[in-house]
């Protein structure tokens, strides 16, 4: 009898809310989302450095922590993120920008292979998000490792107020020949009418300083071709620019 009695206050302690990490309840997750990215510092600091020697990456760091340590994981703001973006914007030449929507990794394996564009991933804005999560907690100046949550539980998380932002940031700079690689074989359309290219790019292009506007529809080797030039959701799109007054081509399956 007494020994259970220990034994369920022990248990009890070891459960209680100090001996149970913050965000755990019962032994659940808190939130539906991954958690932020194990070594992000230093994945993300090395990433920093071998993009760019001239900056200081320790500041550009403490500034992206900033925007989303010790508050609320669902209530971070695009604007949260102003001084990071102030300390780690550099130019993008013109010719350089490539936009997209559902095709990441051929964009990266593009980009990689050619160096003639620069997409929003390899800018140094983007190369502290490229693949990785992150988020904190109200009143706690760490990270949780644990989870954080999706943008269908709230869309004012840290990893989706930083992709507005970087978004927002990377349409305003782009000029010259803009390029749009968009998936003819994706579900649901080439060209998603809500995303981040639709919302936070397209209406933040610099209409004075692009002298045209490029859309690539490529279709998976072996893949359904759902979607092409004039048909669909790229036609949407098509027509969306053109009101907009850009002089813009479209070509189906660009080498
Ligand atoms: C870089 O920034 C950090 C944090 O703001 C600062 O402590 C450090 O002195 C800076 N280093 C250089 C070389 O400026
Ligand atoms: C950008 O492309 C346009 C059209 O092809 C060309 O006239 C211009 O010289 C290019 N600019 C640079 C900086 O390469
Ligand atoms: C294009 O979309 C399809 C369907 O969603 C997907 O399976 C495929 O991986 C995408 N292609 C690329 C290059 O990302
Ligand atoms: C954080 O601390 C403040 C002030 O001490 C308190 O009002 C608030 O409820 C705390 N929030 C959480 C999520 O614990």
């Amino acid at each position: 009898m007494m020994k259970s009695f220990f034994l369920s206050l022990l248990v009890g302690l070891l459960f209680s809310k100090d001996y149970v990490k913050p965000t755990e309840i019962d032994g659940k997750k808190k939130w539906k989302g991954e958690g932020t990215t194990p070594n992000l510092e230093s994945i993300v600091i090395g990433r920093c450095y071998e993009y760019i020697r001239i900056k200081n990456c320790t500041e550009i760091w403490e500034a992206f922590k900033k925007a989303f340590i010790n508050k609320d994981p669902c209530n971070i703001l695009p604007s949260d993120y102003e001084l990071f973006i102030n300390l780690a914007l550099h130019t993008i030449p013109p010719n350089k920008s490539l936009f997209w929507e559902n095709n990441h990794l051929l964009v990266t394996s593009y980009s990689d292979r050619t160096r003639r564009y620069l997409p929003l991933c390899d800018t140094l804005i983007g190369s502290f998000g490229d693949f990785l999560n992150w988020c904190g907690q109200a009143n706690d100046t760490g990270f949780n490792y644990d989870s954080c949550p999706n943008t269908e539980e709230c869309e004012n998380n840290a990893v989706e107020s930083f992709w507005k932002i970087a978004s927002i940031t990377y349409a305003k700079q782009s000029s010259g020949v803009i390029y749009v690689m968009l998936n003819g074989s994706a579900i649901g359309g080439a060209y998603p009418v809500k995303g981040f290219f639709a919302d936070y790019e397209v209406p933040n292009f610099q209409k004075d300083r692009i002298a045209r506007i490029e859309i690539w529809v490529m279709d998976d080797i072996g893949g359904p071709d759902l979607d092409s030039c004039g048909r669909g959701s790229v036609q949407i799109l098509e027509e969306r620019l053109k009101t907009m007054g850009y002089d813009i081509t479209c070509i189906d399956n660009y080498k």
